[in-house]
């Protein structure tokens, strides 16, 4: 028997709902799936053909940090966001996933943590256990609708943590970071000599206009060593193209000293591809156009949602800002997994709260990208489930 890392021994082991929808298909059963999060497969605007096989796409003149075209497109699409901010501070990377391999090689020894929001998105472990880097959970406070909680934040630090992950708006939860937060999450970093990698992959996705909220770190004059992380995926809904990136910012010469450092990983792996570099500037210009129509998907069918739900009902929809999921809170009876396995059966798949590390209480999660008709559909088999509860 070969000898591997234990880095790779994830589990392989199918859960119980994996297996039950498994046995639906092979039933050949009708589905409405409510967990669809590819934004290519619902019929939203894609950009027009041909604009990656631009003049000079077989050309290959590397630029480790991306080239000049590219982070100047990058540039403008991140100041849109928020604060004007320097195409020299950029890192072109294939994907925010990689985005996040390079900053735990430039942040940790194997063996250091980094902090990690809970609820939120099941991405980061794997990605920190592939580095050989750990990570600890800080809690968001329900009762603070998901808020970031600088006393949750410094309580999870340990000895050997090098960094704080923050999703704004948050993954699956919609809480977008509020200026108190990032004042207080600011002074606790500054304190501790902790970084701060703000995942922005949704923040173009805000649904309405609240005051006070951070849409983008990225420019901002922080006491610590910052890095907004965004990409195509979400921001044009092209994950297929393979391009994300990174904005640094911070005090100046750490700031610089990264970049280098960053510019020397980049160069080892040289992964972005010329083609959807050059094509770049027009996938950016055809952004906007994606996310009105997302917005106007995710916006009606939260409305489907709130108004399908009869009046003192024993669930509720979760408040939320932005982002393209919604949070249901369930009865505690009986339970998110049964709940779930339920409105399989119904014909209806969503997912279950402790997918996200949701902790106390029961949660399902839905996503918001369904076509208009499915997620119709969908809501009254779904109600119809929770009502028996
Ligand atoms: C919060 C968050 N960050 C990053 C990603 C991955 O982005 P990318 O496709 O750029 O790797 C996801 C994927 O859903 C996500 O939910």
């Amino acid at each position: 028997m070969s000898r591997f890392s234990p880095r790779t021994d994830f589990s392989r082991t199918p859960n119980p709902l994996a297996e039950a929808l498994a046995r639906h298909r092979a039933h050949g059963l009708p589905l409405l799936d409510l967990t669809v999060s590819n934004p290519t497969q619902v019929g939203l605007p894609t950009p027009g053909a041909g604009l990656l096989h631009p003049p000079g796409a077989y050309h290959y003149a590397p630029e480790p940090l991306g080239l000049a075209s590219a982070r100047e497109a990058v540039a403008a699409q991140v100041s849109s966001q928020g604060t004007s901010v320097s195409p020299a501070h950029l890192v072109l990377s294939a994907s925010t996933s990689e985005s996040y391999g390079w900053l735990f090689k430039l942040l940790c020894e194997p063996g250091d943590d980094v902090l990690v929001p809970a609820p939120c998105y099941p991405l980061f472990e794997h990605l920190a256990a592939l580095e050989g880097v750990h990570t600890r959970a800080y809690r968001l406070p329900l009762a603070h609708g998901f808020g970031l909680d600088a006393g949750e934040v410094e309580a999870a630090l340990g000895p050997r943590t090098r960094a704080v992950l923050v999703v704004n708006p948050g993954n699956p939860t919609g809480h977008f970071l509020h200026e108190g937060e990032l004042a207080a999450l600011a002074e606790v970093c500054a304190r501790h000599g902790l970084a701060l990698l703000c995942d922005e992959v949704f923040s173009p996705y805000g649904w309405d206009l609240e005051p006070g909220r951070v849409t983008s770190v990225a420019g901002r004059e922080l006491p610590m060593l910052t890095f907004s992380l965004s990409g195509l995926s979400k921001v044009a809904g092209l994950p297929g193209l393979k391009l994300g990136w990174v904005h640094v910012g911070g005090p100046a010469s750490a700031r610089d000293e990264a970049l280098a450092r960053l510019e020397w990983v980049a160069d080892t792996y040289l992964s972005v591809g010329t083609p959807v570099q050059l094509a770049l500037p027009e996938l950016l210009a055809h952004a906007p156009r994606f996310q009105a129509a997302l917005l106007e998907r995710v916006r009606a069918n939260r409305q489907r949602l709130l108004a399908a739900r009869p009046a003192h009902a024993a669930w509720d929809v979760v408040p939320a800002h932005g982002g393209w999921s919604a949070v249901l809170r369930i009865p505690r009876e009986p339970g998110e997994e049964a709940t779930c396995l339920a409105l399989l059966d119904a014909g209806v798949l969503t997912q279950p709260g402790y997918f996200y590390d949701f902790g106390r209480g029961a949660f399902l999660v839905l996503s918001l990208l369904p076509p208009p008709e499915d997620f119709a559909a969908a809501m009254p088999p779904l109600t119809r489930v929770l009502a028996a509860e």
